[in-house]
């Protein structure tokens, strides 16, 4: 498991090259859309937690009533079981499923196997529980082998054998897709527009799905955490991560002049690049996981070990704030106007009371020491997160940038004509 966690944060020394090119004609065609697409009113992103019951947390139906009352509309279940998904029935608040990866396999050679599962735990609370969604797996493809099967390879047909058994049953207003991590499939986070997905999974394994999400009306489901990237990355100023403005607080991408003002909406645009790049640049995004810890010990590398958790705790509260207002401004990203349409805070409550809980399929479960809940097991808020918060004022430069070649034509014409 540690060794899977270095792995992935291994610097990678192409993730901030600063050699921008388009790679494809359909990339360019992409963003030429873009820029001269009128700019509407866009929906806001659903914003939910993932919820892993903890040995020492409430029971489900309490957990159900606190993110009730605080208006949380979409929960996001790393585990779920029949009596989790149950405790969810007449609560209105909408249900993303992930099965865990060690069933990928069965499910793909063996339908039986996936119907068997929607038996027991989405047919009997289908749709009393509001189950938007089945993520196959999480992260699949650093998922190690395991009795023969690799779950990377069966994650499509698994897919497929999900989709029919749901199809079977009649219902027919659960899609299914798979998780993936950004920085296990996403080759470069600057500038964003020249991301692609990293071969050989983009062929083997990305494109297939994200074809499967096409056909069936689905999402593209990915991790996305720039307080990894941050860490890798001292050149980064960690307002930019923190959604703060501030002098150096950006980062232009030269190919679509493009000014980003936060890190998580250039991460977002990476991913629609590389999807544009692979032909699907209409396939809705979800972010089933990002999250800020609010332990310290982790910082270490970053700023000679000069962080406390009380620093910790300020820094994930900024973060946490500051992606609630983005998302609920309705802005999008540059190069994605209606933006995310959910988004998942990773999570309720903190790692080390539900590590215990083995096969968490999460990137970030793995990391010991940290401390990414949201909530204490007394259900009383960590931070001091206003959920209802809009940001529409902040950083309407995210909107204006992205067509600046019309802004320059525009003011030549203007300038012209008051010369005339
Ligand atoms: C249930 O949730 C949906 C979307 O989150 C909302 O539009 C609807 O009004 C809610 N219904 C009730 C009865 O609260
Ligand atoms: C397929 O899955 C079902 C349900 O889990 C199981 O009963 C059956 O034995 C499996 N068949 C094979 C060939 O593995
Ligand atoms: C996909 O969704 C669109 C709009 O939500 C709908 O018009 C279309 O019929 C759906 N297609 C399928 C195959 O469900
Ligand atoms: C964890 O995964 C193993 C297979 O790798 C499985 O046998 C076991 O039942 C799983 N445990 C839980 C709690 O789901
Ligand atoms: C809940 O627990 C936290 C941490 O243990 C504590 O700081 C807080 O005061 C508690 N809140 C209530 C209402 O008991």
């Amino acid at each position: 498991m540690n060794n899977k966690v270095s792995k992935n944060f291994t610097p990678r020394p192409h993730v901030f090259k600063m050699l921008p090119s388009f790679k494809t004609p359909l990339l360019s065609l992409f963003i030429l859309s873009l820029l001269l697409s009128p700019s509407a009113a866009v929906p806001t992103t659903t914003v939910g937690f993932t919820y892993s019951p903890a040995p020492n947390s409430p029971p489900p139906e309490h957990v159900v009533t606190a993110l009730q009352s605080l208006k949380i509309p979409a929960v996001r279940l790393l585990n779920p079981s029949p009596t989790l998904v149950r405790a969810f029935s007449y609560s209105n608040i909408s249900l993303l499923l992930t099965v865990p990866n060690y069933l990928v396999g069965s499910f793909a050679s063996n339908r039986s196997a996936a119907t068997l599962w929607v038996y027991n735990n989405v047919l009997p609370f289908h749709p009393r529980a509001r189950i938007s969604l089945i993520s196959v797996g999480s992260d699949v493809i650093t998922s190690p082998t395991s009795g023969g099967s690799d779950p990377s390879a069966a994650v499509v047909p698994a897919m497929q054998n999900l989709h029919r058994a749901l199809n079977d049953l009649g219902i027919r207003t659960v899609s299914v897709s798979t998780t993936f991590s950004f920085i296990n499939v996403i080759t470069t986070a600057f500038p964003p527009s020249s991301a692609e997905f990293q071969e050989p999974v983009s062929s083997l394994i990305i494109r297939p799905v994200l074809q499967f999400l096409e056909e069936t009306n689905s999402s593209l489901l990915v991790n996305v955490y720039p307080y990894n990237v941050y860490r890798l990355h001292g050149e980064i100023p960690v307002g930019f991560a923190l959604f703060q403005e501030g002098p150096f607080n950006f980062r232009d991408d030269v190919v679509t002049a493009v000014r980003y003002h936060n890190l998580f909406d250039m991460m977002i645009d990476a991913v629609i690049a590389a999807m544009a790049v692979s032909g699907y640049e209409n396939v809705p995004l979800i972010v089933t996981e990002t999250g800020w810890p609010s332990d310290g010990s982790n910082y270490e590398h970053v700023n000679n070990g000069v962080r406390d958790a009380e620093e910790s705790q300020l820094y994930a509260e900024m973060y946490l704030q500051g992606l609630v207002s983005h998302l609920k401004s309705g802005l999008g990203t540059p190069l994605r106007k209606e933006g995310v349409s959910e988004a998942y805070i990773y999570q309720l409550f903190d790692e080390s009371e539900t590590k215990q809980q083995s096969n968490l399929s999460s990137a970030q479960g793995e990391i010991t020491g940290q401390y990414w809940g949201v909530m204490y097991t007394n259900m009383s808020m960590k931070y001091n997160i206003n959920f209802d918060s809009a940001d529409r004022n902040s950083r309407k430069l995210g909107v204006l940038v992205p067509s600046i070649h019309l802004l320059w034509l525009l003011s030549m014409l203007v300038l012209a004509s008051s010369l005339s």
